[in-house]
């Protein structure tokens, strides 16, 4: 059976894309630091006939990524799918920016993908056969976000890490891709102390040419179809996935 870690799995994007890789046949780590959550993806995914289980993970802990990836090696041989989509998005305006805000979003949303790609590439290219998918935003992909400089610049850096992750494993049949998704109604838009809140959501959604926000799910059947054989041919690309936004600005 393939194997398929999904970071951030417990709500959100990633426990869409945890259920929709389970029923791609996957068997999926649910990896999250909510284990309540995580739980319960997993069992959603089983009780729908699926493999899966949860997997307490922090993906700032280095040793922690290692050991993880290490053990499911052990089981599976190797990853057959990583999804890399942890991340924070904590407002900070610049003036309060200080050193400790902005390593910490980097910590988290940039090295915490590099942790588990560095992890996991090895044994992909070993067996000649993996992808992986980084979860970056429109939000330093195309566009900036007030208030957010570091989580804007981590995620203008996963398109660059992602380009040159896909540039060293090629060779070796492994693709690294990468979503940068627009307004996604989850947790983390929904807050009002960090992101949109709910009303702010709804007065952005009527500048979406989809007049909408997207479901986790429709981000999560583009990272599906990046980690399978029909996307064969496609590597360090980051697909916009915004309901028209950024092309319509
Ligand atoms: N929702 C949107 O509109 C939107 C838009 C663009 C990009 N994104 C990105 O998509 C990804 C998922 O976002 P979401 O909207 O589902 O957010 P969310 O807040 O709903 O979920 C984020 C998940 O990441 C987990 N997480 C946080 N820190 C972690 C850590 N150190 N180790 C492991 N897991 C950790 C959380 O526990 C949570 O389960 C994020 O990278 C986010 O930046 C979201």
């Amino acid at each position: 059976m393939r194997a398929a870690l999904v970071s951030g799995a417990g709500i959100g994007i990633g426990a869409a894309t945890a259920k929709i890789l389970g029923r791609d046949g996957y068997h999926v780590f649910v990896s999250d630091i909510l284990p309540d959550e995580g739980e319960a993806v997993a069992a959603d995914i089983c009780a729908d006939g699926g493999s899966a289980e949860f997997l307490a993970l922090d993906v700032s802990d280095s040793d922690a990524c290692l050991a993880a990836i290490a053990a499911i090696e052990a089981r599976f041989g190797a990853l057959s799918a990583l999804v890399a989509n942890a991340g924070i998005a904590p407002r900070a305006a610049y003036p309060v920016l200080t050193d400790e805000k902005w390593d910490h979003v980097l910590d988290v949303n940039l090295k915490g993908q590099l942790r588990l790609i560095r992890a996991a590439a090895p044994a992909m290219s070993a067996r000649q056969q993996g992808s992986v998918v980084c979860v970056s935003s429109i939000a330093g992909a195309v566009v900036g976000w007030d208030d957010h400089w570091h989580y804007s610049a981590a995620k203008a850096g996963i398109t660059g890490m992602v380009k040159a992750a896909a540039c060293a494993l090629a060779k070796d049949n492994v693709r690294v891709n990468a979503v940068a998704p627009g307004f996604i109604r989850t947790a983390q838009i929904l807050s009002e102390e960090n992101s949109l809140g709910p009303v702010g959501l709804a007065a952005a959604e009527g500048t979406v040419p989809m007049d909408r926000a997207g479901h986790a799910s429709e981000i999560g059947e583009v990272i599906a179809f990046l980690l399978s054989d029909k996307a064969s041919y496609l590597t360090g690309q980051t697909i916009v996935v915004d309901g028209g936004l950024t092309i319509s600005l």
